[in-house]
Parts: C-alpha cells; structure tokens; sequence
C-alpha cells in the first residue's frame, strides 16, 4: 500500500479539511438529509470559518493521514460536548475520524485512533467519549475493537432532521 504520512495540521491547511471534511460526510451520510438540512449542517460544522477556529483551539487537537500531499483521513478530539450525566471532569472526545472509501480497512483509522487515544492520555482524561449513527454497523465494530463501549443514546441534530447516534465510552486506565 502506498505510504502513508501523519502530521498534525497547519491553520493553512483549513480549507482542505473542511473541504474533505463535507466530502467525506456528504458520501457517508448525505443520503439521508434534505439538501437544506445538508448544506446547514455543513455550514456550522465543515465550513471554512468553523473548521479554521477549531485549527486554532488548544483545547482540540487534529491529525491527518496524507498520501501524495493530499488528504485520505484526519481525527479530531476535544472537549466533551455530548449529553453524559456527570462526565469526569476530565473526560474528552473523539470527535470526528474519516478516512476515505478506498483506505478503509488499510490501517488508516486504527493509526489515527492509536494516536486520539495517545493524545488523550497526555491531556489527562481517563475517560473518552464518541457517538456514531446508530446504523453504522462499520465504524460502531470498529470503536468496539478498540474497547468502547455503548452507555447511551441521543438524538444527533442535522438541520432540522434527528438522529438516532449511539454513545460509546472507553476508560483508558483503572
Ligand atoms: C469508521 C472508519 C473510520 C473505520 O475505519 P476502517 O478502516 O473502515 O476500519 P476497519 O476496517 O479497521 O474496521 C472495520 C470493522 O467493521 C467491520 N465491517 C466492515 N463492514 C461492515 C458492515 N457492513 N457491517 C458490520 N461490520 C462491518 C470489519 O470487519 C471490521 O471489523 P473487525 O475489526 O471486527 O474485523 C471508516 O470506515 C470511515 O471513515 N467510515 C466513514 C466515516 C465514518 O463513518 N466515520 C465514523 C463516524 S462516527
């Protein structure tokens, strides 16, 4: 397979990560939304501005898998942001991990996962939180490979349009 480089991302690289950060979404998801509810989503989440403001958060941290200069996945973790009664203080977020069609199942995402769950580790946090549509029987087999486990459920808001996601913990340490 061709070589795979991470790094972590430069404010300049904002525009190519929202862009396949709406690529990536659009073919994964896109099916079930109207376009409103689509492009509004997009907006808040994978536009130019939000995308370059979260670059800029210390308290988020980004890492992307390139191959030939170009984009094939990124993570994303941060602060906890997700409807858990009573999270531990210092609990964080795996917030976003993409990788393209033609690189999953490559190594890819368990590479960006190995270094999510580093980066949380350095900042403190025993506790690490995601949720995953509830009818994305791939990525929830692959969260439990690496150990999370389902402890609740909510509604994940796209547009005006509600989803079923489920929420899934791992404790890194006793
Ligand atoms: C989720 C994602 C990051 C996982 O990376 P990946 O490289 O595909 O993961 P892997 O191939 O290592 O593991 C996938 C697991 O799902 C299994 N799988 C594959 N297709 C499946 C399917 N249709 N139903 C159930 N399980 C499936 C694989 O066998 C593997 O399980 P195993 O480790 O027990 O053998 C990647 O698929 C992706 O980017 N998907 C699109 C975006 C996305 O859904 N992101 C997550 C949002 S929460």
């Amino acid at each position: 397979m061709t070589d795979v480089h991470y790094r972590a991302p430069l404010i300049e690289d904002a525009g190519a990560l929202a862009a396949f950060g709406r690529e990536t979404f659009i073919d994964t998801f896109g099916h079930l939304y109207s376009a409103a509810n689509l492009n509004a989503f997009l907006d808040r989440v994978h536009g130019l501005p939000a995308v370059a403001a979260e670059l800029a958060d210390p308290a988020r941290a980004y890492r992307v898998a390139e191959v030939d200069g170009a984009l094939v996945g990124y993570a994303k973790i941060g602060p906890m942001s997700l409807p858990v009664a009573n999270p531990p203080a210092t609990a964080l977020e795996l917030k976003q991990l993409y990788v393209l069609p033609a690189y999953k199942g490559q190594g890819v995402a368990a590479t960006l996962m190995a270094w999510a769950l580093d980066q949380c580790h350095a900042r403190g946090a025993r506790d690490v939180y995601l949720s995953v549509y509830a009818d994305n029987p791939r990525a929830q087999a692959f969260y439990r490979r690496h150990g999370f486990t389902i402890v609740g459920h909510y509604k994940f808001m796209v547009g005006d349009h509600a989803d079923d996601e489920d929420i899934m913990h791992l404790q890194l340490w006793d």
